[in-house]
């Protein structure tokens, strides 16, 4: 019988006519329907075998569906049409018609950058393990793109769908985070390797953001439920967030991981210089998960210098937080008197190859809370440039360190910041190590008496 199947694709798929996994499986199907109708009793271990097959024919297709993607270039979106995707007149059947050509536009984008990454990083388990969810979830998508949009049960399918892609992602950091570390340990850092991991994770995780943010959006909006504690928010987005009231949710969140760690915590002062209407507490239309995100991952940082700083004093300098708006710019920065950082090193603490602080075991609660990975600050980065901010360390050594969140003050600003798989971002990966166009100084004292004429 298993011949049979077999010699029946074999023949099916040579043919010139089924050239892509439907054909195949329908033929697949046919033959089941044959052999069912000959082999009744042997039901169960047929369908079982036939299932394999299928999702082998589909598996076989991925590389032609991930080159046929990856030739578009993902669509940015504004704010203001994430907030009309949302607003009274939203549409599920756009946002889904939308999404099953976006979501598989992106995944392929970054697919095609991990298959760029150095080998001996490509193939550790942890990065094994995160390519098979990226194609699972692409496979999924896919199956929706000849369903039709006025089905309602499609539209429901495809909600649970997103849930279950954004489960399956939860891990995606930590498990490449544990890749990043295997490589590391195994075979050590050189320059252009590390370059190439810093601009692929850059771009990586970039990507998840924003698919995150667009699974986010679809779910939340057309789950039929309102938001009981912010009900004005769209989705996740909130069209007056209230910045204040985040730096001190942050900060309390911070305080009790610092207080049961290191039994005390910095003060908070906060400040509000408000020019555009004054007196009034500043707001702007913002995600403000993602700004939470970015002020603990500061408060964590800020708190933890301030008290490894001042271990031998009995009181603790505040953490002072001022938050500014102007016309074009949001700016919130946060001052610690922690010792600071000599300025040489302020790039590396935006590297995902590098953190002071102990190495995490996966799946190993003790850790230290305050500090982890070591991405709390190349992460939190890239949240304030999702929607074309920054985020910026200026340190004075031996004093305390300023963190400065750049935002867009203006909605009409805030556009997803996305990657794009094209020939400059192939060169980065090509670039091999050249020599610097700038003189190294010679660590030896200048011999110059070879230069003394004779008199
Ligand atoms: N405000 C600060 N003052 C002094 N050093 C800092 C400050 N912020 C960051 N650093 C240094 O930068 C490093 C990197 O910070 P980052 O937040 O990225 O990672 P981490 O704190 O080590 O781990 P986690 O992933 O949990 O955040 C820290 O380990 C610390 O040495
Ligand atoms: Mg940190």
């Amino acid at each position: 019988m298993v011949v049979l199947v077999l010699c029946t694709i074999r023949v099916q798929h040579q043919s010139a006519e089924i050239r892509d996994s439907k054909s195949l499986s329908l033929v697949i199907f046919a033959s089941f329907i044959y052999l069912f109708l000959l082999f009744g009793k042997r039901f169960a271990s047929t369908m079982k075998f036939v299932r394999f097959l299928m999702k082998n024919a589909a598996l076989a297709n991925v590389p032609k569906h991930i080159d046929h993607f990856s030739k578009f270039s993902p669509s940015p979106l504004s704010m203001k049409q994430f907030l009309d995707f949302g607003s009274t007149n939203a549409c599920e059947k756009t946002s889904f018609a939308f999404l099953r050509q976006e979501l598989p536009v992106r995944l392929s984008n970054i697919m095609k950058e991990i298959n760029l990454l150095p080998d001996r990083l490509l193939t550790t388990p942890s990065v094994q393990l995160v390519q098979s969810w990226y194609i699972q979830s692409l496979m999924e998508i896919l199956d929706f793109l000849d369903k039709s949009p006025d089905d309602h049960r499609v539209l429901g399918e495809f909600v649970d769908t997103l849930v279950t892609i954004r489960n399956r992602h939860n891990d995606v950091v930590p498990t490449m985070a544990q890749g990043v570390i295997e490589y590391k340990e195994a075979f050590g850092q050189d320059p252009v390797t590390s370059q190439n991991i810093q601009y692929f994770l850059d771009r990586f995780y970039m990507s998840r953001i924003s698919i995150r943010m667009l699974i986010n959006q679809h779910t939340l909006i057309f789950d039929g439920a309102t938001n009981p504690i912010h009900p004005n928010t769209i989705g996740s987005i909130d069209p007056y967030c209230e910045v204040a009231e985040v730096v001190r949710d942050a900060y309390e969140s911070a305080k009790m991981l610092c207080d049961q760690y290191y039994l005390g915590s910095p003060e908070l002062e906060l400040q509000e210089l408000n020019t555009n209407k004054k007196g009034q507490h500043i707001s702007i239309v913002y995600v403000p998960s993602h700004l939470y995100h970015m002020l603990f991952e500061l408060f964590k940082n800020a708190m933890r210098a301030t008290i490894e700083n001042h271990e031998a004093s009995s009181t603790l300098p505040p953490i002072e937080v001022m938050v500014a708006i102007g016309g074009e710019d949001l700016t919130i920065k946060m001052s610690d008197r922690g010792g600071g950082v000599p300025f040489r090193k302020i790039e590396r603490l935006f590297s995902y190859m590098y953190s002071t602080a102990p190495t995490p075991q996966i799946g190993h609660h003790q850790r230290a809370p305050l500090a982890g990975f070591g991405y709390g600050l190349p992460i939190s980065r890239l949240y304030a440039q999702y929607f074309q901010g920054d985020l910026q360390l200026y340190s004075m050594e031996g004093f305390g360190t300023d963190a400065i969140i750049h935002l867009k003050a203006l909605s009409t600003d805030s556009v997803e910041k996305l990657p794009v798989y094209n020939k400059t971002a192939l060169r980065h990966y090509k670039m091999s190590q050249e020599a610097d166009d700038w003189c190294v100084p010679s660590r030896e004292p200048l011999n110059l008496a070879v230069y003394r004429v004779a008199k």
